[in-house]
């Protein structure tokens, strides 16, 4: 349905004063497809490239180059009816819902909003039919549709960013980090209430996250991406089971315990994420990894597929990969 074909990137990035810019590299050649009613969860650490490929999807922002179709046709090519047609089907929730929400709408009104200019809806069935939407993403519209984003509890206006994003009746939703600033209670609620909607609606979810317990929990499809490049990919039941590449076996071992309700200490990866200013030669990841050889600091290994659907970008997959 969605369709990104070695997407790339660049940002200039202003060095400082006389010492000129530089171009970043964020997303560094990524292809994905992602099919109706799948969830596929895009993971890896901060400053990977997750959101400035999730904005490229959404449309947001214009990719430096490769190719972005939707439903076989080009992005660049959606006009008029197309267009619309994608920009309702294709929507966004975010971590910080303030992107989202006017904060000086009452809750109603920013459902209503879509209902009115997207589906054309008049005043009175708009009114109906975002106090439904309310209902549905489990706020009462009696008691919220009249309060301000300010007067919520960050689980609530995640609620009312869901409710706001459904109005447009999407086929597809590009969670940002939807729950990372939750509670672990309330997240466990909204990650629930977001598989709900999905079983009823068929959504299809790309689900931007850092957090490999919510991955392993929702996705059906896992994508872990490093440096602006994806590392390994498959299903999620077999990149849990047997990660093949050693940034993911780092991932999952910083994070043990698979069940996201459950607060844990935080542990990380040995050292930082190298700079994308500057990424390493050969495999970007070697100079973190316990597995490197003279190889990986010259040549950049490419994916290759273990089982069906399940690849990794790794000189030495076959000794990482976790046993049957
Ligand atoms: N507008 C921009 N201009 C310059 N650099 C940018 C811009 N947006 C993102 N970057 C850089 O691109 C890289 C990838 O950023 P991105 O926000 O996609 O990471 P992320 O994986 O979403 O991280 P996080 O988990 O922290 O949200 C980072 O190094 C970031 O500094
Ligand atoms: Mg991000």
């Amino acid at each position: 349905m969605l369709q990104g074909t070695n997407l790339t990137k660049d940002f200039s990035v202003r060095l400082g004063l006389f010492r000129g810019n530089a171009t970043l590299r964020a997303v560094d050649h990524v292809s994905l497809a992602i099919q109706p009613g799948e969830t596929v969860a895009l993971v890896g650490e901060s400053g990977s490239g997750k959101s400035t490929l999730g904005r490229m999807l959404l449309g947001l922002i214009p990719q430096t180059s490769g190719a972005l179709n939707y439903c076989g046709r080009d992005f660049a090519s959606l006009q008029g009816d197309q267009a619309r047609k994608f920009r309702a089907d294709v929507q966004a929730v975010f971590q910080d819902t303030s992107a989202s929400l006017n904060p000086r709408r009452r809750v109603g009104e920013s459902v209503q909003a879509p209902l009115l200019f997207n589906r054309r809806l008049s005043a009175q069935q708009a009114r109906i039919e975002s106090a439904q939407l309310l209902e549905r993403v489990g706020l009462d519209p009696k008691t919220f549709a009249a309060r301000f984003p300010h007067q919520l509890s960050g689980g609530q206006r995640q609620r009312v960013g869901l409710a706001r994003a459904l109005a447009s009746q999407p086929r597809f939703i590009i969670a940002d980090e939807p729950v990372s600033a939750l509670d672990v209670s309330v997240r466990a609620q909204i990650l629930k209430l977001m598989q709900d909607l999905q079983a009823q609606e068929k959504l299809a979810y790309l689900f931007i996250t850092h957090d490999l317990g919510v991955a392993r929990l929702i996705a059906n499809r896992v994508m872990v991406m490093y440096l602006g490049t994806v590392v390994e990919e498959g299903n999620a039941a077999d990149v849990f089971a047997h990660p093949s590449h050693p940034y993911t076996v780092a991932l999952t071992l910083a994070a043990p315990i698979p069940d996201p309700t459950r607060a844990r200490p935080p542990r990380h990866l040995m050292g930082d994420i190298p700079s994308p200013l500057a990424p390493p030669s050969g495999c970007r990841f070697h100079p973190r990894c316990p597995f490197a050889q003279a190889i990986c600091k010259t040549d950049a290994p490419p994916m290759r597929e273990f089982e069906p659907g399940h690849l990794s970008a790794c000189h030495f997959a076959d000794q990482v990969r976790a046993p049957k």
